[in-house]
Parts: structure tokens; C-alpha cells; sequence
């Protein structure tokens, strides 16, 4: 049977993709934020699993507010990157695994959560953004990602938006059912956004370190205490796009009940107008 080996987290902020792209990585801004994803790198290169299901928000790209799914899982065998304004970025189309896929489609939604399907769909800096800070820059021509990716999607951009204990026993549906997919593939599962930043009105650039930190505390030690904060907490002490972080639960549901190894913790203020965390998390 397939198993969730580890999880990761981490904040997807578009200009860490436009500093990766444009060769700007070098730089002391931006060398303290990359120095924080050096252990994770090699990490994954140690721990690669067959599948990764990338939990991540679309700001926008694939889906319009013509058409706004609350939680949408990607079955498609190949996902383009979206073009965001400037191109798509000069990485890989990423390919995903349409068998698991439509497993846990079909799981989760006879365990109630209503998941809309979707068969084709760009991926933005949400979900690309965390991939190359875990797998680095691709060299030219002659790069893929280390393996499929199952994308995700959470609608943390347009009220209303899910609560941090659904996404936290969405999680938990996801872990059921991976469990019974009748393959031995090792699965991560991710989640991405956040941490506490707000991009637009009269509090734009609010950082809370203090919020970030209890939050990466009690994420860790105690889930299913934080999976009951309620998401006006998330939008008044971490900043309107701070809501990001219930998408974090969804990849906390899916680990195992007993305590996890932190195999990495990483904290940094600031990358463009967010703060940067990061965690990674192993199956004992
Ligand atoms: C920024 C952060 C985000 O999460 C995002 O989606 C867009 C912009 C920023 O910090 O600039
Ligand atoms: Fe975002």
C-alpha cells in the first residue's frame, strides 16, 4: 500500500521565483532567504518520494472569480505553468499522477469532502514557488522535477474560505486515503503560502513574528488545538493573505497521530512583503 512518509511547509512568495529566474540568488537579500532551504534541498534529494501532493492556492491564474472551487485536486498527466503576466516561468511543466489522483478523488469524496475535479489547469508561483526552493533551479534543456505532483488547490483568495479544521480532517481523509491505494509508493504531502503577510490597504507589509512562531510551535506539538483557530484570528493577527496558512493543516491532517520528527525549521522576515517559514516534517 501507498504511505505519507513526511511532510513539508513552506511560503510560496512570487518574488523568490522572479530572484531564482532572473539569477538574482547571489544576492545578500536574498542569500539569507535561500541559505533557510539548503538542509531541505539536499533533504529531498535523500527522501525523494514517488509522489508529492502539492497543496497550494491559485491566486487567480486558473481559476477567475467566474468559477471559484473551495478544494480542487489536479487528475491530469501533465499541468503547464501559468503564464502570471511576465511568461511562465522558465521551469519544467509539471506531470502529474492521474492514478492517485483519482484514488484519493474518489476516497475523500465518499468520505464527504466535495472536490471538484479538474483535468486541465496552469499551475502559478503557489505551487512552482515551493518546488524550486525544494529541488533548486533547473539547469537548462535537461531538468525535470524529481518526481510526479499531484496539485491541490485551496481557495484561499475570495471569501469565504475554509476552516482551518476542515482543511485539518481533509488532511486526515487524504492520509485514508493514500493508505488504501494499492501501490508501495512513498507520498509527501505539502503545504504551502503564508506565513503571516498582507499585500494590500492601510496594513500592508504587517509581519507578526510572534503569530508565525506560535503557530510553527503548535503546528508541530499540538494540530488539532490549532486546527480549531477560527479564520478571522488568521486575518487579524497574520495579515489578510496570512489565511494561507490553513492550507499548512491540510498536510498536518494528512501525517500520522503519534509525534512527528522536525527534521527542519526555518524562519526568516523578509522575502518581497512576507515572511518566509519553513518546516519539515517526518513519519516515525
Ligand atoms: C506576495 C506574497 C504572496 O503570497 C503572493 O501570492 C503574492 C505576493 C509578496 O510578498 O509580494
Ligand atoms: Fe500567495
Amino acid at each position: 500500500m501507498a504511505r505519507i512518509t513526511a511532510s513539508v511547509y513552506t511560503s510560496h512568495v512570487p518574488a523568490i521565483g522572479a530572484a531564482l529566474d532572473l539569477g538574482k540568488s547571489g544576492e545578500p537579500y536574498w542569500q539569507k532567504v535561500f541559505a533557510g532551504y539548503e538542509f531541505s534541498k539536499q533533504w529531498l534529494r535523500n527522501n525523494t518520494p514517488d509522489v508529492i501532493f502539492l497543496v497550494y492556492n491559485d491566486h487567480a491564474n486558473a481559476f477567475s472569480l467566474d468559477l471559484i472551487p473551495t478544494f480542487a485536486i489536479g487528475c491530469a498527466a501533465e499541468f503547464p505553468i501559468a503564464d502570471e503576466g511576465w511568461g511562465p516561468r522558465p521551469v519544467p511543466a509539471v506531470k502529474g499522477h492521474p492514478e492517485l489522483a483519482a484514488h484519493i478523488a474518489q476516497s475523500v469524496i465518499q468520505d464527504d469532502f466535495d472536490l471538484t475535479i479538474v483535468n486541465k489547469m496552469p499551475v502559478d508561483h503557489g505551487l512552482t514557488v515551493p518546488l524550486s526552493l525544494m529541488c533548486g533551479q533547473p539547469a537548462a534543456g535537461k531538468f525535470a522535477w524529481p518526481c510526479p505532483v499531484i496539485p491541490f488547490a485551496v481557495n484561499v483568495v475570495q471569501y469565504p474560505v475554509p476552516s482551518g479544521r476542515r482543511c485539518y480532517n481533509l488532511g486526515r481523509a487524504i492520509r485514508k486515503a493514500v493508505e488504501s491505494f494499492d501501490a508501495p509508493l512513498k507520498v509527501q504531502v505539502w503545504g504551502t503560502g503564508g506565513m503571516s503577510h498582507q499585500l494590500q490597504g492601510p496594513r500592508a507589509g504587517l509581519i507578526n513574528r510572534e503569530f508565525d512562531a506560535a503557530f510553527l510551535d503548535q503546528l508541530i506539538a499540538a494540530p488539532e488545538v490549532l486546527a480549531q483557530k477560527p479564520h478571522i484570528d488568521y486575518v487579524r493577527e497574520a495579515g489578510s493573505e496570512g489565511i494561507e496558512l490553513v492550507m499548512w493543516l491540510i498536510a498536518r491532517g494528512a501525517m500520522n497521530d503519534n509525534s512527528p520528527k522536525v527534521a527542519h525549521r526555518f524562519y526568516h522576515v523578509p522575502a518581497s512583503n512576507t515572511a518566509v517559514g519553513h518546516l519539515i516534517l517526518e513519519n516515525t
